[in-house]
């Protein structure tokens, strides 16, 4: 169609124009930090498999022989014919992580998102959302046809003010943030949004994609400081420090039951490939038995923070805000001519105005680089 092409081409020139295009580059990753760019070895800054797990032998293994054993995919909805018995593992070992009595594993995290908030909140209830809350977790709530207002990032006082003004009109009221911001690697404040929820009688759900795994001693964001925050919905991804792929909830019975009825992105849609479930199982059980190794983005993170004096990280991320976008596009170009993967983070994924280099730290990182990496940033790159 003529008018479709002229439509696309239109817009992506429009994209172009403005440096926020992108393009899909070719990249191997080869192990847990290393990856092949062209002709280029670099090493990547720019992956959430802060454990790197993806390539440790027993998940590895764990995935091969499930694919032997039961075959690459699940063959239909869990509600059909695809409920492996791996699953029942998977979602029992979450709930323990997670403390607490039942778990739900969806295709991805973003399809949980999407499930989870329209399955619980509708028409005439109300959704509080941190303003710099992940897009899918924002498409979650703008699919579930309730009110939505944002409140300021993690600013309690504007998340009370919303609160004592609409909580009255309105029969649900669900509180939605990430537990770890993927861009700012700030955490929410878990506690305190728990105490204010139980008060109006919300429901706290924290999208913890970032922070299980790598802070609370592993086992998120509701854990911190050796606290456990009362979080009704803790959402999860099996994508990132566990190193596979999917997504989970893990909440109460009768939550994950009615999810299991309603979530439509359950419901509707083909179960998780077994092997990912192997896969997450065998993850898992590194990152109880081995808190030491769960600590260890945490902890270059924050020796790379004190060596450019920036704010301490209490992430595995960093970001280094440029700006404006083009700029950000140079730095990540002087970094990769460095052998440094640092991509450019642009709008509307962060901020207009807030272009940035977002650096993940994972348990491999060599000190050494790390050392080289600050270096070269305070040397070379302009931040704001
Ligand atoms: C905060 C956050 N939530 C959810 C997701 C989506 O998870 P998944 O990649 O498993 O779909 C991501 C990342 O991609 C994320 O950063």
């Amino acid at each position: 169609m003529q008018s479709l092409d002229a439509f696309a081409a239109g817009k992506l020139d429009e994209l172009e124009r403005k440096h926020l295009r992108r393009r899909l580059i070719e990249t191997t990753r080869v192990d847990g930090i290393w990856a092949i760019r062209g002709a280029r070895r670099l090493l990547s800054f720019s992956c959430n498999d802060y454990l790197n797990l993806s390539h440790h032998p027993a998940v590895k293994a764990a995935a091969r022989a499930a694919i032997d054993r039961y075959g690459a995919g699940a063959g239909a909805s869990r509600l059909v014919t695809g409920n492996h018995p791996l699953f029942a593992e998977l979602e029992t070992r979450l709930a323990r992580l997670k403390g607490t009595d039942a778990a739900c594993v969806f295709g991805s995290g973003y399809l949980a998102n999407l499930g989870i908030i329209p399955a619980l909140i509708g028409a005439g209830d109300l959704v509080l959302i941190d303003e710099l809350a992940h897009a899918c977790l924002w498409a979650g709530a703008r699919m579930s046809r309730a009110k939505v207002h944002s409140f300021r990032h993690n600013d309690l006082q504007h998340v009370e003010a919303l609160l004592a003004e609409h909580r009255p009109h309105h029969a649900r009221v669900l509180i939605a943030t990430d537990g770890v911001f993927s861009m700012d690697g700030d955490l929410a404040p878990l506690t305190s949004l728990g105490v204010l929820a139980s008060g109006y009688d919300a429901w706290l759900m924290s999208d913890d994609a970032h922070g299980t795994g790598v802070v609370g001693h592993g086992r998120g964001s509701s854990f911190i400081n050796g606290t456990r925050a009362d979080v009704a919905l803790q959402m999860g991804t099996l994508s990132k420090a566990i190193g596979a792929y999917g997504g989970f909830l893990c909440a109460s019975k009768p939550v994950i039951e009615l999810l299991r009825n309603r979530a439509r992105t359950f419901v509707y849609s083909t179960g998780l490939p077994p092997a990912m479930a192997a896969a997450s199982i065998a993850a898992i059980d590194l990152i109880e038995r081995e808190p030491q190794h769960a600590a260890l983005p945490l902890a270059k993170a924050q020796n790379f923070t004190r060596m450019l004096g920036l704010p301490g990280a209490v992430s595995p991320i960093v970001p280094i805000v440029i700006g404006d976008a083009a700029a950000a596009l140079r730095a990540s170009q002087l970094l990769e001519e460095e052998g440094f993967l640092v991509v450019a983070i642009r709008p509307p994924t962060v901020p207009e105005g807030a272009a940035r280099l977002r650096l993940a730290f994972t348990a491999a990182h060599p000190d050494a680089e790390i050392e080289r990496l600050a270096d070269f940033v305070r040397r070379r790159i302009p931040v704001q």
